[in-house]
């Protein structure tokens, strides 16, 4: 019999559809798949190391998996994802209990990776590229959710902001064939999916090798023509993230505005509102480049939900470069926000940046954002309140067996009353309550459309 495995995932939406990927690839050479450590042959960590608190969580996890399964000598033990890519060789040096070390484009080749771990070859690792007929395709099964499915259109990143290590442990931009991504857009619509999220680090620097599946679609970039070309699939619900700020061409919400399965919701990452500090960061925009962007969104007719990442306590950021983002942050009113304090990751160039800001100081700057934040988001959810918003249904509540939740097209979270037979479908549902995070209704029609 083939041996269990056993995946488990940190981080980011790249990694969740590596995960499905390579559960995918795992069950076509014969592999089961499982759901808990405790019925695992084989146990895959997909890591994560944009900061370094995730990076830490690797090894504690490595410990927690041996001690867990401490009666089971023939356990294998793989590290997969960022951390294996950044770290290599060095992973079993710091814990020799790891088997094998799988990194970011390795995941077509993991069935043969444990294959040679069963035959008993010690530090397994493979670091190297995508083969040339990788699959990208995901099975049913193997994904997150039957109502809403990861689609990556491009892999890596080419920017090099100087925080971050992506570009690192993911390597340089590859953009996927336009005709693959629509084909798999139709196969998921066939198979009752409502929504789609198109997902790379930089999905507006799309720029596919070919045009093919492109064609009569207009658009003042690919990304833009895979928009509009996507949209056509009929495919019910269309998100995608994260958006690059310089590589944002105000095309893009003419697209949204022209398709309404185009949601109304745009991630785009500002990291902070002081041109000394976006320069340092090396982001290629000014901060009123990003607020250009901004305005012609907030222009449009349609009403867009705005979300963004800040990192605050960057090496040298003062009081007066953090009261410049305070300020951008009032002024863009944004739907949430992700802020991060600024973590040191070692072969970056800003690893060498002198000047830090005080661990304290970044934790007064976070929370004092986080405080602007909220109150704007108060506003902005409250202004919800009876309003009609259209809600996939993705399940019960955690919080309440009556309950049901999902996300607007906006990208909130809704919960309501109903049945549970209602799972899957689009409903409407009337805004009654606003909290600072997710919005309470009531069922206004069953399941009226989609
Ligand atoms: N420190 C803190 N936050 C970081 N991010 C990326 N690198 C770092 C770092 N070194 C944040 C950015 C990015 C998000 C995914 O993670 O805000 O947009
Ligand atoms: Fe990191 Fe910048 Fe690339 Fe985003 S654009 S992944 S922040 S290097």
């Amino acid at each position: 019999m083939k041996p269990r495995v056993y995946i488990e995932t940190f981080g980011c939406q790249m990694n969740v559809a590596d995960s499905e990927r390579a559960a995918t690839g795992l069950r076509a050479s014969g592999y089961d798949l499982c759901k808990s450590i405790d019925e695992a042959d084989v146990v895959l960590l997909n890591t994560c190391s944009v900061r370094e608190k995730a990076e830490r969580k690797v090894y504690t996890r490595i410990g927690e998996v041996r001690a867990a399964r401490s009666g089971k000598q023939d356990l294998l033990v793989g590290v997969m994802g960022c951390v294996a890519q950044l770290e290599g060789e060095a992973i079993f040096d710091h814990a020799s209990s790891v088997n094998m070390v799988i990194g970011t484009r390795a995941t077509d080749r993991i069935p043969t990776l444990i294959e040679r771990a069963r035959d008993g070859q010690r530090r397994v690792i493979d670091l190297g590229e995508r083969g040339e007929h990788d699959v990208w395709d995901v099975s049913p099964v193997e994904r997150h959710s039957p109502h809403v499915a990861f689609i990556p259109i491009i892999e890596g990143c080419n920017k090099f902001c100087s925080f971050c290590i992506v570009p690192y442990s993911r390597g340089r931009e590859r953009s996927r064939p336009a005709s693959e991504i629509i084909a798999e857009t139709r196969r998921l619509q066939a198979l009752g999916y409502k929504e789609i999220h198109l997902i790379g680090q930089n999905v507006n620097s799309y720029r596919p090798r070919v045009e093919d599946g492109l064609e009569g679609f207009p658009g003042a970039t690919s990304f833009c023509r895979l928009l509009r070309a996507v949209a056509a699939t009929g495919m019910p619900r269309i998100k995608f993230t994260t958006s690059f700020p310089r590589d944002f061409h105000p095309d893009i919400v003419s697209a949204i505005e022209e398709n309404p399965n185009l949601c109304d919701w745009i991630h785009l990452p500002v990291q902070s509102g002081s041109d000394r500090i976006l320069k340092l960061m090396r982001r290629g925009h000014k901060r009123s480049d990003y607020l250009d962007r901004i305005q012609r969104i907030k222009k449009s007719r349609r009403r867009m939900a705005l979300t963004s990442d800040i990192i605050v306590g960057f090496p040298g950021e003062t009081e007066e470069d953090f009261q410049q983002t305070v300020e951008l942050v009032k002024e863009c009113e944004y739907d949430s926000l992700y802020i991060f304090k600024y973590s040191k990751r070692a072969g970056t160039p800003a690893a060498s940046f002198h000047d830090t800001v005080p661990e304290s100081e970044k934790t007064v700057r976070f929370l004092e954002l986080e405080k602007v934040q909220r109150a704007a988001q108060i506003k902005i959810y409250q202004s919800y309140v009876g309003r009609t918003l259209s809600v996939l249904v993705e399940g019960q509540s955690s919080r309440s067996d009556d309950d049901l939740t999902g996300h607007s097209t906006c990208h909130k979270v809704v919960n309501f009353k109903g049945d549970q037979s209602l799972e899957g479908e689009i409903v409407d549902v009337l805004v009654t309550a606003a909290k600072t995070n997710s919005l309470y209704g009531t069922l206004v029609s069953g399941a009226a459309v989609g």
